[in-house]
C-alpha cells in the first residue's frame, strides 16, 4: 500500500481500489468509496463534497487500516460496524449476519400481510433475529403491534438489543433467548416470520471465504440438506399461531417445493412461493387453517 498521506481523498479512493482490486476484492471502488463515506460521516452519494480535500493523518490511518482488513478477507460491512436495511442504519459485527437485500423483501411481505393490517394490535415473532433486522424495521414501519425477536445465540440478541437502542425502538421490541419458537401460548401468535440459516453444510464450507471465515456459522448451516430449521420450527408454529395466523419465511432458492411440501403437511393453507427482486423463488408464506 502507497503511503498516502496528504493525498486527497479522490487519489486515496483511487489508490485503495487498486491494491484491493490485485488483492482479488470484488467491488474495490465501491468498498473504499463506502469506507471514505464512513469517515467522512456522509452517505456515500455525498462523498463528491469531500473529495478534493486532504484529509487528516488520523482519517488517512483509519481508512489505510480499513481497507488492510478489507485487504485480509473481512466483510466490508463489519469493518464498517453499519449497515443500513430499509430505513434503518444498524450496528453489524461478528455477532450476527449482515443484513441481506433480499430480506428486505420479508418485511415487505409481512407489511402487507392481512394479518398485520387486520389487527390492532398483533403479536409479531421474528425467529432467529440476529441484528434485529427484520423485527425492528416491521416495528418501526408499523407501530401499534407487539413484537417480539427470538435467537439461540446470545451473542446476536446482544447487538440486536444494541441496535434497538440506537433505533429509539427500545420500548417497542423485545428480545429473548430461545430454541424456535416452542414457549409462547398455543394459538396466541399472530404472524412468525424468520430467515433461518438455510444452507446445506457442505455448501457454507465451499462459501466464498469472506463469508464463511467471518459470518457465524449458526446464521448459515442449515444441516445436511439445507432444511433441519424449517423442520423443527413448524411443529412449534402450527401449535402457537393462531387461527388465521401467517407464517413468512425466506428460503433458499432450490428449496421450493420442498418448503411446499412441509408448509401442506403440517396443515397450512393458502402456501405460497414468491419471488425475490431477482426472480428467484425466496419466500414461503402460508395461513395456519381455521
Ligand atoms: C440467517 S440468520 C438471520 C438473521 C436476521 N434475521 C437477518 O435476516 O439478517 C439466522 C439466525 O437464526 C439464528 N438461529 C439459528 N438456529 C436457531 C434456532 N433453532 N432458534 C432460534 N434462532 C436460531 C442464528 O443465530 C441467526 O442469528
Amino acid at each position: 500500500m502507497p503511503d498516502p498521506t496528504q493525498l486527497p481523498l479522490r487519489e486515496l479512493i483511487r489508490r485503495g481500489a487498486d491494491f484491493l482490486e490485485r488483492k482479488g476484492i470484488p467491488d474495490a471502488a465501491t468498498v473504499c468509496e463506502l469506507l471514505a463515506a464512513r469517515l467522512c460521516q456522509c452517505k456515500r452519494i455525498e462523498l463528491h463534497r469531500s473529495l478534493d480535500a486532504p484529509l487528516s493523518e488520523p482519517r488517512v490511518d483509519a481508512m489505510r487500516r480499513g481497507i488492510q482488513r478489507v485487504a485480509g478477507g473481512e466483510p466490508v460491512q463489519y469493518v464498517l460496524g453499519q449497515w443500513d436495511f430499509r430505513h434503518l442504519t444498524l450496528k453489524c459485527d461478528r455477532r450476527a449476519l449482515i443484513p441481506r437485500p433480499e430480506t428486505e423483501g420479508l418485511v415487505e411481505l409481512v407489511l402487507k400481510s392481512p394479518q398485520l393490517n387486520g389487527n390492532p394490535k398483533p403479536l409479531v415473532v421474528d425467529v432467529g433475529t440476529g441484528t434485529g433486522c427484520v423485527i425492528l424495521s416491521i416495528a418501526q414501519e408499523h407501530p401499534g403491534g407487539v413484537y417480539v425477536g427470538l435467537d439461540i445465540s446470545p451473542d446476536a440478541l446482544a447487538l440486536a438489543g444494541e441496535n434497538a437502542k440506537l433505533t429509539g425502538l427500545e420500548d417497542k421490541v423485545m428480545f429473548a433467548e430461545s430454541d424456535g419458537c416452542g414457549e409462547f401460548e398455543p394459538a396466541s401468535v399472530d404472524i412468525l416470520v424468520s430467515n433461518p440459516p438455510y444452507i446445506p453444510s457442505a455448501t457454507v464450507d465451499a462459501l466464498d471465504p469472506w463469508i464463511r471465515d467471518h459470518e457465524p456459522r449458526l446464521a448459515l448451516d442449515g444441516g445436511a440438506d439445507g432444511l433441519n430449521f424449517y423442520r423443527s420450527f413448524l411443529m412449534d408454529a402450527i401449535m402457537v399461531l393462531k387461527s388465521g395466523g401467517a407464517v413468512f419465511f425466506e428460503i433458499g432458492d432450490d428449496q421450493s417445493q420442498a418448503l411446499r411440501d412441509m408448509m401442506e403437511e403440517h396443515g397450512l393453507e393458502e402456501v405460497r412461493i414468491l419471488k425475490d427482486l431477482a426472480g428467484r423463488d425466496r419466500y414461503a408464506t402460508g395461513v395456519m387453517a381455521g
